[in-house]
């Protein structure tokens, strides 16, 4: 196996995503809780995605890995193997650019306790230390304050405001550098009481 289709973390065993993972994903993509602050303006059917829509989802993503190597992983808990959604890594073009980009969405019953920090960082490491990427963007609505302290957390630095697929989005950038040296000055803190 690819030394980047399978990532643990403390909580999470997050694996490529496979054709398995379809109905998995169909949950996820039905609940307009998660899907608000997700979906393209003008969507048709106000967020939530149908399953063929999924299908389209899924084979777009099962295409970005054969062609990349890397790409999103299906997430679930380690202790019980239950799904908590999709997160990882892609290729996107932003305006003349083409980025690599970290994306997480979790299923609404797993929010609130760190889980998209935990993956966050893990999938940040994968693309510095395993895919010896040079940096890595990330980007959400500027009313998602949920995700932008997710993506700070994970040591991400604001770069600007940018129009995406119509909407205000808050854009951050975190490169290699930037991330070995907050790792090195981590390790030379002296550990909290
Ligand atoms: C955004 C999302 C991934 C966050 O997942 P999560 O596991 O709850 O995130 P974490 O627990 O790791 O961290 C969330 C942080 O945001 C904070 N937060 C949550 N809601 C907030 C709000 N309305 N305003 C400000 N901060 C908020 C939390 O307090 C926490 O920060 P803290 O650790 O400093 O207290 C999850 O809500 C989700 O999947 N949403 C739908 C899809 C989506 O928006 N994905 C991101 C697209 S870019």
């Amino acid at each position: 196996m690819h030394a980047v289709d399978t990532v643990q973390t403390d909580r999470l065993l997050a694996e490529r995503l496979r054709p398995a993972d379809f109905d998995d994903l169909c949950r996820l993509h039905r609940d307009p809780r998660v899907m608000a602050t997700l979906a393209p303006a003008g969507h048709p059917t106000g967020g939530v995605l149908t399953d063929e829509e999924t299908g389209q989802f899924l084979r777009r993503n099962l295409a970005h890995w054969d062609r990349h190597g890397y790409g999103l992983w299906a997430v679930r808990d380690r202790r019980d193997g239950r799904f908590v959604g999709r997160g990882g890594l892609r290729r996107v073009q932003i305006g003349d650019h083409e980025e690599v980009e970290l994306g997480y969405a979790l299923m609404a019953d797993a929010w609130g306790r760190g889980l998209a920090t935990e993956l966050a960082r893990a999938a940040v490491r994968v693309g510095f230390e395993r895919l010896g990427l040079a940096d890595i963007v990330c980007f959400t609505l500027t009313t998602n304050r949920a995700s932008q302290r997710v993506m700070e957390k994970a040591g991400f630095r604001y770069e600007r405001d940018l129009t995406h697929a119509g909407l205000p989005h808050r854009f951050y950038r975190l490169t290699a550098a930037q991330w070995r040296r907050d790792r090195a000055a981590g390790e030379r803190a002296p550990a909290p009481p």
